[in-house]
């Protein structure tokens, strides 16, 4: 049983010899799907683009994708729609099955961001894991998706910024379009190499979920 009536996770549990063995469904085929695909998709974008700002920057070639503009410009582009058919596929995917409470950072989670910090980083006391994603992952997760919009947002405005000129107007013109673009991106990067560290640190167990669905033994569980 799931300690959180917000938390839609199935449960299986047998009895194997003494040892309990319980394993939680902790995420849909549709949310790993997505989140393989964005991970491909942002590495290839990140890549390219960071080819086509080298006309600003000076980017080690080693970094980046595409050989020159045109070609980075093509991968650019191509992983772009893609970028975009996932994030609409995935938010459509998380409201219609309801499944966007597990990782989306309401007010009533803010109270517990602070003592998983202190957990993590001063060696406080571990508070109890009572939903699939601690406070602390559902504000990291909620902002990087919103990262992801403007990511999209800011994308938009260089790639039409006279049909999107209201966008355009919105984050302070073209070139702040082609800044604001950039910050992303960093914000992004900052934040999968947040996500890596946790990922290793929570090991093997919490890595395969994301590829299965399943956990073992989650935390939330009696
Ligand atoms: C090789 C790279 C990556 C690995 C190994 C990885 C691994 C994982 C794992 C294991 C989880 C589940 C965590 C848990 O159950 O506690 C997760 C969730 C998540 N990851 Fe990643 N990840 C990677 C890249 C990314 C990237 C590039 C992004 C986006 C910028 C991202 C965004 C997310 C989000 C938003 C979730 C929560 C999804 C949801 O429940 O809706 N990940 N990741």
């Amino acid at each position: 049983m799931a300690a959180s009536n917000s938390t839609p996770v199935s449960i299986a549990a047998t009895e194997a010899s003494e040892n309990r063995l319980q394993t939680g469904y902790e995420h849909p085929w549709a949310v790993r799907f997505c989140h393989w695909l964005n991970t491909v998709s942002l590495f290839v974008m990140a890549a390219s683009g960071l080819r086509i700002f080298r006309n600003l920057l000076n980017v080690p070639a080693s970094l980046t994708l595409g050989g020159w503009l045109g070609g980075a410009l093509q991968w650019h582009m191509t992983f772009a729609w893609i970028y975009v058919a996932t994030g609409v596929f995935y938010f459509a995917y998380q409201i219609f099955s309801r499944n966007y409470r597990q990782p989306l950072f309401v007010p009533k989670d803010l109270a517990g961001v602070w003592p998983m910090i202190r957990h993590y980083f001063f060696f406080g006391r571990k508070p109890a894991q009572t939903e699939v994603y601690n406070p602390l992952q559902k504000m990291a997760y909620t902002s990087a998706i919103l990262l992801g919009l403007l990511s999209v947002m800011t994308g938009i405005v260089l790639y039409n910024p006279v049909q999107f000129s209201f966008l355009a107007t919105l984050i302070g013109g073209f070139h702040w379009a082609r800044v604001w673009h950039f910050c992303v991106l960093c914000a992004l990067l900052l934040f999968v190499l947040g996500h890596l560290i946790m990922v290793i640190l929570h090991g093997w167990n919490n890595f395969t979920s994301m590829l299965t669905g399943w956990k073992r033994n989650p935390e939330y569980l009696p």
